[in-house]
């Protein structure tokens, strides 16, 4: 399977060494894609800023080749699902592609069901980054909030250069418990996004139309035999 990668910074990078043999073509501002080179290709992983996406989707969109889209920061159109279906493809877009975080996601709603029926329970989340992020609470420690369904307190911490480090806490007066995330390398996005490209391209059942990662992730942990 030779798979095409637009975008070759921070993150597309380590897409372009993971795949090795298997990388069909790589892109970048100063390279862009061409549909011919897109066609060879069995599928495509893009990672450009939000800004770019708009320059890049029409082409994507006109291959007809399955595409996982790591970008962020874009208004994706309305009418994409449609567009997507009349192509008869397959996309994933992710705002995050870390496999872990899905596998979290589903450890974190099993927490909030069992808590149920503990006294008086305290919840609490951690998260620690590099000193260079702005924004806190980080959206992730967001989403875990979110998937917990729950009171919770959130702290934040900025550190050295660390990626990204999550903790939940539950505790009550007898126990506690603990639940702890730490991305260790960039790498992770790279190999969840060509996890999901390799998904889109040989699982039979997925049907055409756009998928989040965590729908896709859910797919297939849970309906596959
Ligand atoms: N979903 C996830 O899990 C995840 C994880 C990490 C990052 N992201 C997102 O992925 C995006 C990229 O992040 P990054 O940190 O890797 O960015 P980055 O280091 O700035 O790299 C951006 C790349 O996109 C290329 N590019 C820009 N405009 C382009 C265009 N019009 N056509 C073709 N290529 C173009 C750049 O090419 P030049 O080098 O030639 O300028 C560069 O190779 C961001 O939106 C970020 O938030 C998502």
């Amino acid at each position: 399977m030779k798979i095409s990668v637009i975008g070759t910074g921070k993150t597309g990078s380590k897409v372009v060494e993971m795949l090795g043999d298997n990388l069909a073509y790589a892109f970048d501002e100063s390279n862009p894609p061409t549909l011919e080179k897109l066609k060879e290709s069995d599928a495509v992983i893009i990672f450009v800023p939000g800004d770019a996406v708009k320059d890049i989707l029409p082409k994507v969109l006109e291959s007809g080749i399955p595409a996982a889209w790591g970008s962020t920061g874009f208004s994706w159109p309305d009418d994409l699902e449609d567009d997507v279906q009349k192509k008869k493809t397959k996309w994933v877009l992710a705002t995050n592609f870390s496999l872990g975080m899905n596998i979290i996601r589903n450890a974190i709603e099993a927490i909030s069901a069992g808590s149920e029926i503990l006294k008086d329970p305290e919840f609490k989340i951690h998260e620690v980054h590099h000193v260079h992020k702005k924004d806190a609470p980080s959206g992730t420690a967001l989403s875990w909030k979110e998937w917990l369904n729950k009171e919770a307190e959130i702290t934040s911490a900025r550190e050295g250069d660390v990626n990204g480090i999550h903790e939940l806490t539950v505790s009550t007066a007898n126990e506690k418990i603990t639940l702890k995330h730490d991305a260790l390398d960039r790498a992770l996005f790279a190999e969840g996004a060509i996890w999901a490209a390799e998904q889109l391209l040989k699982n039979k059942n997925l049907t055409s139309g756009i998928y989040t990662f965590g729908q896709l992730f859910d797919f297939i942990t849970k309906n596959n035999d």
